[in-house]
């Protein structure tokens, strides 16, 4: 499915972006594990250049265990620090302090050997709408002091966040790119949940769901939903509809429920951990 969407408030978004990253230190990239290569924003390369850069596989809870491993041999392998995540989990505090200090060992280094102590790190949160960044940074509030406010440089919207004596995050809104390069990006996204549903044409992407359902996870529609033997997905969607009572007022399916419902029951993770994509 050719889908594009870039709203205007990303274009600024990203500008401000562009210059709150000459604050930071570091980046935390959040990706969502389900699709870690479709959730990677290219224009991020550009927008970091050789700043340091945590990647965090966040939703593991909801992705494929094996397929999460291999994504992250797969960016360990492009040199970059990668961790797994349920942000929904509190106190990794820790894990992620270490991870920063550990991007961060040579500024750290170079600060202390000119007397300069206990600077906080600052780290860039970024990530695709949807991916889990504010709760990934609500997962630290717990433990942290209060938000340090605004500051030089941080427009509204961006707040810096002290999570510990050694970091301070910066929250950005999740920003897309304007061109997906490959049709399959775009409509990866859309199973996620980080396009406006509302541009889309639910029933294709439902079909899709499905046709990706039988090729990789099929137990999924016999287990979950009691489709056996019926190979058309469009079909399996009309059943679908049928086993969950997705009908309208005249007795006649309601098709569109049951495209948000099986999405819905995807997004939420009722369907197990399922990824859709391998390096
Ligand atoms: P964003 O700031 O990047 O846009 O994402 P946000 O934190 O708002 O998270 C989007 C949805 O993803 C939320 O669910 C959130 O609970 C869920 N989420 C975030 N991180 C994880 C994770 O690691 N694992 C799982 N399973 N879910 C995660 P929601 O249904 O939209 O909201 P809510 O009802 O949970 O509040």
């Amino acid at each position: 499915m050719d889908i594009n969407w870039y709203p205007g408030h990303m274009t600024s978004a990203r500008r401000k972006m562009q210059e709150d990253i000459k604050l930071c230190d570091v980046v935390i990239e959040l990706l969502d594990a389900r699709i870690p290569g479709s959730s990677k924003n290219p224009d991020m390369d550009n927008l970091i250049g050789n700043k340091k850069r945590v990647i965090i596989l966040n939703k593991a809870d909801m992705a494929d265990p094996a397929k999460t491993e291999l994504w992250k041999k797969y960016y360990e392998a492009k040199g970059a620090y990668v961790l797994t995540m349920d942000s929904r989990v509190r106190k990794q505090t820790l894990k992620v302090t270490n991870a920063v200090k550990i991007v961060c060992k040579e500024k750290i280094e170079r600060d202390r050997s000119r007397g300069i102590m206990n600077r906080p790190i600052k780290a860039m949160v970024a990530g695709i709408p949807n991916v889990g960044k504010s709760t990934f940074i609500n997962s630290f509030v717990g433990k942290a002091t209060a938000k340090t406010g605004n500051k030089p440089g941080v427009t509204r919207g961006n707040q810096w966040i002290r999570i510990s004596k050694d970091i301070n995050l910066l929250d950005t809104p999740g920003i897309l790119w304007p061109k997906f390069e490959d049709e399959q990006i775009g409509t990866n996204l859309a199973f996620i949940g980080s396009i406006n549903d509302n541009i889309i044409e639910m029933q294709q992407l439902a079909v899709e769901f499905i046709d990706y359902l039988k090729d990789n996870y099929c137990k999924v529609l016999s287990e979950r939903y009691m489709i056996e033997d019926v190979d058309d997905s469009y079909q399996i969607l009309e059943k679908i509809a049928e086993n969950k009572n997705c009908v309208k007022k005249g007795g006649e399916l309601d098709i569109d429920k049951a495209c948000r419902s099986i999405l819905d029951d995807f997004r939420s993770g009722k369907l197990g951990k399922i990824s859709l994509e391998t390096p």
